[in-house]
């Protein structure tokens, strides 16, 4: 079954919808944000005249990008979805940076941009999602400069766990949700890997937990946005997955709920 990532242009406005505010609400979340700032602080933005945002979605990072290069940097967003790069345009805009990031419907195994004609290639939980990631690995490398670096950061979603209740009933629906929304829940334990093959050094690893206790935005609005998916995907019965997110509001509600995914940001450096 493909990830509704790959497959956005089949899925229905409601759909759509969900994930780009799904999208959203994560890129803005606190937790998220500082984890983003973490590998954002490790890369050299000074200078840079070319920055391309892979699978930029509704470009929540593409505009964070704009904080941290010059004006006179070109700064692109791509994206295989052209509703997401609709909505992208119209938060660019909202946000007064309309003139400051271009988007562009691209399939990020296969860009149209020339060899070498970017400083920092930048990939925000896209490589789990995207079907044949040694393809897209190869295109970063392609796409960087010698020199240049690439930003892998994605969720270690093998390692996606919640709930605190019945460990059968979480483990199944934490599956339906998986297979529904992450084609490649093991990526990222084989990037050292798909790195080498793809000729690139590992200059910096970040490894993180975001985890939630008691209560949870996060997890919550992870359930919220992709259980009804996981549903009409078939991955699970309705009655049994209504029954589970119900489970999981009430715990919310008093105190008792439990969440936690590893992520991980791997800096690569293309050789000179
Ligand atoms: C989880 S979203 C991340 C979006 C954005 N980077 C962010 O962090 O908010 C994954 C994105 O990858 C895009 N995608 C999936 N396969 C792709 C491909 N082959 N080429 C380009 N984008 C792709 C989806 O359309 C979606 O926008």
């Amino acid at each position: 079954m493909p990830d509704i990532y790959q497959t956005l242009d089949q899925q229905g406005a409601e759909t759509v919808r969900a994930v780009a505010d799904r999208l959203e609400f994560r890129g803005e979340m606190a937790d998220f944000v500082k984890m983003r700032e973490r590998y954002f602080d490790q890369l050299d933005w000074a200078g840079c005249r070319r920055v391309v945002d892979l699978g930029c979605g509704t470009g929540v990072v593409t505009r964070a990008l704009a904080d941290r290069v010059g004006v006179e940097c070109e700064l692109v967003g791509s994206d295989l979805a052209a509703e997401l790069i609709k909505v992208a345009e119209e938060k660019t805009q909202a946000a007064g940076l309309a003139g400051r990031i271009r988007y562009e419907v691209a399939d990020s195994r296969k860009t149209r941009d020339a060899d070498d004609s970017f400083d920092i290639v930048i990939a925000h939980t896209v490589i789990s999602h995207v079907a044949d990631p040694a393809a897209m690995l190869a295109e970063t490398a392609r796409l960087a400069r010698p020199g240049g670096m690439i930003a892998i950061f994605d969720g270690d979603y093998a390692s996606l766990t919640i709930g605190a209740g019945d460990p059968e009933a979480n483990a199944e629906a934490v599956d339906a949700i998986l297979q529904t929304v992450v084609g490649n829940p093991f990526v990222l334990r084989h990037l050292p890997f798909l790195a080498r093959n793809a000729g690139l050094e590992i200059a910096g690893f970040i490894p993180e937990l975001l985890a939630e206790a008691g209560e949870t935005a996060f997890f919550g609005n992870m359930i919220d946005a992709y259980i009804g998916p996981s549903i009409q995907a078939g991955a699970i019965d309705a009655q049994t997955a209504e029954h589970w997110a119900e489970g999981q509001k009430t715990a919310a509600r008093e105190g008792t709920f439990f969440g936690s995914c590893n992520y991980y940001t791997y800096l690569l450096r293309k050789p000179e």
